[in-house]
């Protein structure tokens, strides 16, 4: 019988008695796929109304037509490079309310795939480069979310750790590799924090044992997650990840997403009746998602809570994630303590980059939300320095494709605002009337099924003097015309397989440039395009046709050079630099980590003609920063969500101390990163590097990254003293450190506990991160912090007998500041702890 986690009693679901084998396998088989791109069936024998799903972790989005804005985090490596537990689980807090508020019963994160390579797609939306951070911060955001009755699915199950050829590749990763890193924090989301769901990836896995597709990996669904670990919960597919009916469904894959159709339903009812497909395991999947619907509220008449219907804009949501920004940032460097600014001594601002001007604040993908309000950072700047002059100049683009045309330019051929839509069926002929579609609107789901392609015209009007870009966004099949020039031409079709590699919806499309010049006045130009429509399996069916529009060819070398200006004539000069929505996403990898544009010559020049000068980097994948030295100050601003600006003031005037270290090592020069990026060859990724992932990776090589992992200043100094190792308390070894505030204001420290292995014979990292906490100290206080270190971090994956070794033997406890900023530390000959084990440390 499975018992509720939490409640130490025990308690029996009630939906685990209810007698399965009464209800027809029609029934049972119609609730393992979803009912629409975000719901379930209902299962009315077990009084279970529609399970309702939605992406994270960035935010909440809610179903398809829920037209309210979402609470926008910062990304998940920001909210991990706070190394901060509590305010982690704040934040599942905040994922939970949101989700209740959105009729949502479980949101589809966290990831705790680990970046295992910098140029990783998903970076932004993975935590950390190291396992045990990882684990952490997962399992803190997890438990706060479930423990308020949302449920959480931990994503995406196994050695999806990048995106080329995200459906197909098979990630290759031997078994120590695999449960020393790679599993790690899914198991310690299980067992720690008794995650509800997993969601199996799209990629295939070889772990030595078994090569199959993770959404029918037998060894590690049905044998590793659900045996040995003993979940209990649902395994998920990725959206349209399953290809077989069989395979899957004894291979341990609960519910096949997005519905209705795939591989399941009446094939998977045939295959039970053909005996290829046990009734028990179906009746097991249905117990799963009962469980899971008795566990978020949704069996019998539960009421729906009540919460804030203005959670987003609530001052507590605001005010908890300005925090969690100032909180995440790093600081990098502060010559001669620059930071933080001192109001009464800044009279003039230069406020500069194509960042200042754009902000970069979620990554592209599954994950985006559409935020209540972006706070910037030129609002939070006036308001923090209101007896301020402020300038703001761009100083260039950062951008290759042309923005999303403004409203106002497109008119129908009737002259209405917008486009004109008619859809075709496959002879041609129009299937009803034309519809206008809003200019900016890229996506028209749900189009009609007999409809095969869509007939497109459209006017521009350009009125102001200058040279503009014209760009079409398009997927598929089609044929362009700018008035009677064919600019572009298409035949290859394409299907849902463009929405699962999105670097297809970002394809260099037709771009023309046009000039208005003011003897000759305004240009019209004439648009009309023939476009596929796209059947999109369980996300519907669209047709995708976006304008984008850029009024003036970017004069970069006039605007680097007023930028250079406004900086030599002001007090201080903030230049917020980055990527963009062009450069970090779901669906594709980045071929290179190098700032986009001419954003390095900017930063050079605007250092030069002012020595006072800040910058920001608004990423959330390491860049190379080759004036990381040269400059007074820098600041790592992350992807960081809608409270960007104010977060940012308050780090820079020091109201919140920057809280940041960093998830991740920050490369000096991308010949020195150990895995430079994550192509298949030959459709196999090897994780050849092992054990030896991330800030491992460079110990191992003995590299000088730019920043080591774990750095980060802040506004007051630290000393600390001489590890005591006190001994084991249950399954935990306690160390404790002195560690002093030296400065003279209040800050943070966070220490950090590495180890190493002094005699092993067995190949271990040259150190490893084993524990961390965080201290708040007054100036001149000293603390005894204490840092535990679990059981696990002494343990070996013994690839003859499967199971964990506890390698017993001398260790060298080292505590400090970053991974390569650490004490002399002590040698301890260690065996395990005798006795209970004690509860595990979520
Ligand atoms: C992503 C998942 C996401 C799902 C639903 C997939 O493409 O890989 O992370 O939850 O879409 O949006």
């Amino acid at each position: 019988m499975q018992t509720s986690p939490g409640t130490g009693l025990g308690t029996p679901w009630i939906t685990d008695s209810i007698d399965l084998s009464t209800v027809p396998l029609e029934l049972k088989v119609r609730l393992l796929t979803g009912a629409t791109a975000w719901t379930l069936h209902t299962f009315p024998e077990a009084g279970l109304r529609p399970l309702v799903v939605s992406d994270g972790p960035i935010g909440v989005r809610g179903v398809d037509d829920d037209p309210t804005p979402s609470a926008q985090l910062p990304s998940p490596s920001a909210v991990a490079a706070s190394w901060d537990l509590d305010l982690v689980a704040r934040l599942g807090s905040l994922v939970a309310d949101e989700a209740k508020r959105k009729g949502t019963d479980v949101v589809l994160a966290p990831v705790v795939n680990l970046q295992r390579t910098p140029v990783g797609g998903r970076h932004f939306e993975c935590y950390s480069e190291d396992p045990y951070l990882t684990s952490r911060v997962g399992s803190s955001f997890i438990a706060a979310a479930q423990d308020r009755g949302v449920g959480m699915s931990v994503k995406h199950f196994a050695g999806n750790e990048s995106e080329t050829d995200r459906t197909t590749y098979v990630a290759r990763i031997d078994e120590r590799t695999m449960r020393e890193v790679y599993l790690a924090p899914f198991e310690h989301a299980v067992r720690n924090a008794g995650v509800w769901s997993v969601m199996a990836a799209y990629n295939q896995v070889d772990d030595g044992v078994q090569t199959a597709p993770s959404t029918e990996h037998g060894r590690l669904l049905n044998d590793v997650l659900k045996g040995e670990w003993g979940f209990d919960g649902v395994v998920v597919s990725d959206w349209l990840a399953t290809n077989t009916t069989v395979e899957s469904a004894v291979g341990g894959l609960d519910l096949v997403m997005p519905g209705p159709g795939g591989p399941w339903e009446e094939k998977l009812a045939a295959a039970v009746r053909a005996g290829d497909v046990p009734e028990s395991v179906i009746d097991d999947k249905v117990r799963r998602i009962l469980r899971l619907g008795e566990r978020v509220g949704a069996i019998g008449d539960e009421p729906t809570p009540l919460v804030d219907p203005d959670l987003p804009f609530a001052p507590e949501t605001r005010a908890l994630l300005r925090e969690a920004v100032a909180r995440s940032i790093v600081l990098l460097r502060n010559e001669d303590s620059f930071l933080p600014l001192d109001p009464g001594a800044v009279a003039t601002v230069a406020l500069i980059g194509p960042n200042a001007v754009e902000p970069f604040v979620q990554g592209g993908g599954s994950a985006f939300v559409d935020a209540p309000y972006l706070s910037t950072a030129e609002d939070a700047i006036r308001a923090a320095l209101p007896n301020a002059v402020v300038t703001v100049h761009r100083g260039g683009t950062g951008r290759r494709h042309a923005h999303p045309i403004g409203r106002g330019l497109v008119s129908a051929p009737d002259g209405t605002a917008g486009y004109e839509l008619t859809l075709l069926d496959a002879g041609g002929d129009p299937l009803g009337a034309a519809t206008i579609v809003e200019a900016r609107e890229s996506w028209n789901r749900h189009v009609p099924l007999d409809a095969r392609k869509a007939r497109i015209r459209a006017s521009v009007r350009l009125s102001t003097p200058g040279v503009h870009r014209l760009e079409v966004g398009l997927s598929g099949a089609h044929r362009v015309w700018f008035g009677e020039e064919l600019v572009s031409r298409s035949t290859t079709i394409v299907g849902h397989d463009v929405i699962l590699d999105s670097s297809a919806n970002h394809p260099d499309g037709p771009s023309r440039r046009f000039a208005v010049d003011e003897v000759s006045g305004p240009v019209t130009v004439e648009i009309h395009a023939e476009v596929q429509v796209v059947d999109a399996a369980g996300y519907g069916t669209f047709v995708r046709f976006e304008l984008r529009h850029e009024p003036n060819d970017p004069d970069v070398d006039g605007e680097i050079a007023e930028a250079v200006e406004a900086a030599r004539l002001a007090d201080v000069a903030v230049v917020i630099i980055g990527t963009n929505e062009e450069t970090e996403s779901e669906g594709w990898d980045r071929p290179d980590l190098q700032l986009p544009g001419r954003q390095n010559e900017l930063v050079r020049r605007v250092a030069e003609a002012n020595p006072r000068t800040v910058v920001v980097v608004n990423a959330g994948g390491p860049l190379i920063l080759p004036w990381l030295d040269e400059v007074a100050a820098v600041l790592w601003w992350w992807l960081p969500g809608q409270e960007a600006g104010n977060g940012l003031a308050d780090a820079l005037l020091g109201t919140i101390e920057p809280g940041g270290r960093l998830p991740w090592t920050l490369p000096a020069s991308e010949a020195d990163v150990p895995v430079p990026h994550a192509l298949p060859v030959d459709g196999v990724i090897e994780y050849t590097e092992g054990i030896d992932v991330g800030h491992r990776g460079w110990d191992r090589l003995d590299r000088t990254p730019a920043r080591p992992f774990g750095f980060g200043l802040g506004y007051t100094t630290f000393s600390s003293g001489p590890e005591t190792i006190e001994g084991w308390d249950g399954d935990e070894l306690i160390v404790t450190v002195p560690v002093t505030n030296t400065g003279s204001r209040p800050g943070r420290a966070i220490p950090q506990l590495y180890l190493e292995d002094v005699t092993s014979p067995v190949d271990r990292p040259v150190r490893w991160l084993a524990g961390f906490t965080i201290a708040d100290l007054e100036p001149g206080h000293s603390a005894g912090v204490r840092i535990a270190v679990p059981r696990r971090a002494f343990e070996i994956w013994n690839v003859q007998a499967h199971s964990w070794d506890f390698a017993t033997g001398p260790y060298t406890v080292r505590t400090g500041a970053s991974s390569r900023d650490l004490s002399d530390g002590v040698t301890v000959d260690m065996s395990p702890p005798t006795g209970h084990a004690a509860p595990p440390d979520a």
